[in-house]
């Protein structure tokens, strides 16, 4: 009989946004009808911008010409979305970053779970704690981890925790380690890192040779000046970070699937004989084994996104979720509940009264006030005490979720 991969058996049952639906899901059966309000998984809720729907039109009239056919197109993504997003998003900024160092996706959940494929296995990986579960769960699956411990942590991980106390940014690791995972804006906490932590994070890097693996997913959430929109606004870090966009949360894509992931040349990494490989040749020779390219309808509607118009557009989108969380954040606030982020992000980070356990919040809410959320210790160990809301509502149940907190929900 064929062996299993037994790195998955060492993972908790389901993912936890599955495990969320599961719950979610069985209650809706025993109470169907319920008025539930879901503030729970990050998934967007208003239409595309009008831009990338009509380049998406355009898009699939080409396709239904012999002479605009498009069959496989290049892996690594369209030229004419790699250089808007080159030049918007880097150039732009003063970032000298080249066309072959960009990888377009199907969106960066991929990329940010595939990515520790190009790294060795004995590499010592850093997290913070709480975080978004992919990082975690694709080195427990690659085998970079030991077993899960009773207090919720896998064996030979390096945790770096982040709560209220530090402000959610994390301390430098007290032993050294290979690849960190740092994910800014926070997922899940809402919470930044300002432009002085971020150098002390590129720092280390580069004095342990270690390689910053970068989330910035949220980077279109950011309004505050000193909050870096991408890590290669530190100096230094083109040698040591690789970094994930996605179009999912700036743009509406979650269900259309667009990222990209950004890998400079000059990050490298060592062979056991003591060889410097670029990580960039690693993930191209990746990208292109397994992956055949995002849709050219889907890049065509991503592009759109940089014209004047498609600028205006995704930013009138933004605000409106960030109005959502201002809505969130102030609502809390006058329900007594203290809460974090949404200021440069869409999620919402409370404490739970009383200290409540996380997942005791969570029933707490769908049963008394049918609202879906996030509970912290979904995220680590970390996050228990604390709850996720996003922003990412459409507003009518946004403010009905906030009503129902304030006026329906004891504590
Ligand atoms: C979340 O709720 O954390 C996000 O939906 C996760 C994701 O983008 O995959």
């Amino acid at each position: 009989m064929a062996t299993v991969n037994e790195n998955y058996l060492k993972l908790p049952g389901s993912y936890l946004f599955a495990e969320i639906g599961r719950r979610v899901a069985a209650f809706k059966e025993a109470h169907p009808e319920a008025d539930i309000i879901r503030l729970g998984i990050g998934d967007v809720t208003q239409p595309l911008p009008a831009v990338c729907i009509d380049a998406m039109h355009k898009a699939v009239d080409e396709m239904a010409k012999a002479e605009t056919f498009r069959g496989y197109g290049p892996e690594q993504g369209y030229d004419f979305l790699i250089e808007a997003i080159r030049h918007n998003n880097y150039v732009g900024l003063g970032i000298e970053i080249a066309a072959n160092e960009i990888f377009v996706s199907d969106g960066s959940k991929s990329d940010c779970g595939n990515i520790q494929e190009i790294f060795g296995v004995d590499n010592k990986v850093a997290i913070t704690d709480p975080v978004y579960p992919v990082y975690l769960d694709t080195n427990v699956m690659a085998g970079r981890t030991g077993e899960l411990k009773e207090d919720g942590h896998f064996e030979g991980i390096t945790y770096l925790p982040c709560d209220a106390e530090n402000s959610f940014s994390p301390d430098l690791p007290n032993e050294r380690v290979d690849m960190i995972y740092l994910c800014c804006p926070n997922n899940p906490t809402g919470t930044t890192l300002s432009k002085e932590e971020l150098t002390k994070w590129v720092k280390y890097a580069k004095e342990n040779k270690s390689v910053i693996l970068f989330d910035a997913a949220y980077a279109a959430y950011i309004t505050e000046a000193d909050v870096p929109r991408s890590i290669y606004e530190i100096e230094g870090a083109k040698e040591v970070a690789i970094e994930f966009r996605s179009f999912s949360k700036t743009a509406g894509f979650t269900g259309t699937r667009c990222g990209y992931t950004v890998i400079p040349k000059a990050v490298k990494g060592l062979t056991k004989e003591g060889k410097t490989v670029e990580f960039n040749k690693l993930w191209n020779r990746r990208h292109t084994t397994k992956f055949n390219g995002t849709a050219y309808i889907i890049q065509r509607g991503a592009a759109a996104i940089y014209t004047p118009e498609g600028q205006k557009q995704v930013k009138e989108l933004v605000g409106y979720y960030m109005e959502n969380a201002r809505i969130i954040r102030e609502g809390l606030k006058a329900a007594g509940i203290e809460a974090y982020g949404g200021v440069n992000a869409p999620y919402i980070w409370l404490k739970t009264p009383n200290n409540m356990p996380s997942w005791d919040f969570f029933d707490k809410l769908l049963t008394e006030v049918n609202i879906v959320g996030t509970p912290g210790a979904g995220f680590g160990p970390c996050g228990e005490g604390y709850f996720r809301l996003t922003a990412f509502g459409d507003r009518e149940n946004t403010l009905r979720a906030i009503e129902r907190i304030k006026n329906k929900l004891h504590f």
